[in-house]
């Protein structure tokens, strides 16, 4: 059917690919409704005269509030203190946990979600290191980060929060090589895409006792839920609910039509990802 439509909304779950694009002949304008565009082909689409747009700015606080939230949360043991009193155990002593304060967070890609990531851990008194290639020293200074390269951010930080796009050289940012370097007692945080991560990597250095936890709200082959990961007792993970607030989705239905509308009412390009020099 999708031949017979000028506009074309999806989520991250659909995929438009070159073959499935090839058909959308009517199509002028794909709209993705969050940020990610990695489920479409926009070179592809550019190809075939479609203009690609996304949402950026409304999933960017919950997204941020999440990856917050799963600090907390494993660092203070919440979701099996909340299991253990679910049971009717009193379980002080395996509850113990840790600060935030004076910790130093690693922040890998400081764009809109990694910045607000920053505002509001400076806020607990963390230290902030941030790796962005594409990113300027007073940019990151800007949300009190200090930046620096990957290795060094990786073997500084307490805790490790992905905040990177999912560009085509990015896969498996995190592997083997870069878990080595981390602390043993340190964290990882990641709300930003599974495939940043080899799953593999990261879950034999948690079995092995050289990670002390991981939260996860993306996965490589999602919706599988990963046995391996399902299994360890320190991975917190959620079902990629970063953008699943009331807030961000009312913003997110607020600025397809804004797209839509500005697109082709007023021949705009709005967000527009693709059509640069065409
Ligand atoms: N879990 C969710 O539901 C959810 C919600 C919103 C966003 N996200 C994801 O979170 C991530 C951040 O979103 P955003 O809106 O801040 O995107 P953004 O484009 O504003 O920021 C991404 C940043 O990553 C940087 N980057 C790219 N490659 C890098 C690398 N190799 N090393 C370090 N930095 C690198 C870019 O320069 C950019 O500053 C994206 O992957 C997005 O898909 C997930």
């Amino acid at each position: 059917v999708i031949g017979n439509y000028d506009c074309i909304i999806v989520r991250s779950r659909t995929r438009m690919d070159a073959a499935v694009i090839s058909r959308a002949e009517r199509a002028k304008l794909i709209v993705r409704a969050g940020v990610g565009t990695d489920n479409i082909d926009i070179d592809a689409a550019a190809a075939a005269g479609i203009a690609v747009a996304n949402t950026p700015q409304a999933n960017v606080v919950s997204a941020a509030e999440l990856s917050i939230a799963m600090m907390l949360a494993l660092n203070r043991h919440i979701c099996a203190a909340n299991q253990s009193m679910h049971s009717l155990r009193w379980d002080t002593l395996s509850a113990t946990g840790s600060e935030l304060f004076g910790k130093i967070l690693g922040i890998v890609g400081l764009g809109r979600v990694g910045k607000e990531v920053a505002k509001r851990a400076a806020s607990f008194g963390m230290h902030l290191l941030a790796s962005d290639p594409y990113v300027s020293v007073g940019d990151a200074a800007s949300v009190s980060a200090e930046l620096t390269d990957l290795r060094t951010l990786l073997s500084s930080c307490d805790i490790l929060s992905l905040h990177a796009s999912l560009l085509p050289g990015n896969r498996h940012l995190i592997g083997r090589n870069e878990i080595a370097l981390m602390k043993k007692e340190a964290l990882l945080i990641n709300t930003a895409r599974g495939e940043l991560v080899d799953t593999g990597a990261l879950a034999d250095a948690l079995s092995e006792g050289r990670l002390r936890g991981a939260a996860l709200d993306v996965y490589e082959n999602e919706p599988h839920v990963d046995q391996r990961l399902a299994s360890l007792s320190s991975v917190l993970m959620t079902p990629h609910i970063g953008a699943q607030t009331r807030e961000a989705q009312n913003r997110v239905g607020m600025e397809v039509v804004n797209v839509v509308n500005a697109f082709f009412m007023e021949g705009k390009p709005l967000n527009v990802l693709n059509m640069q020099g065409r």
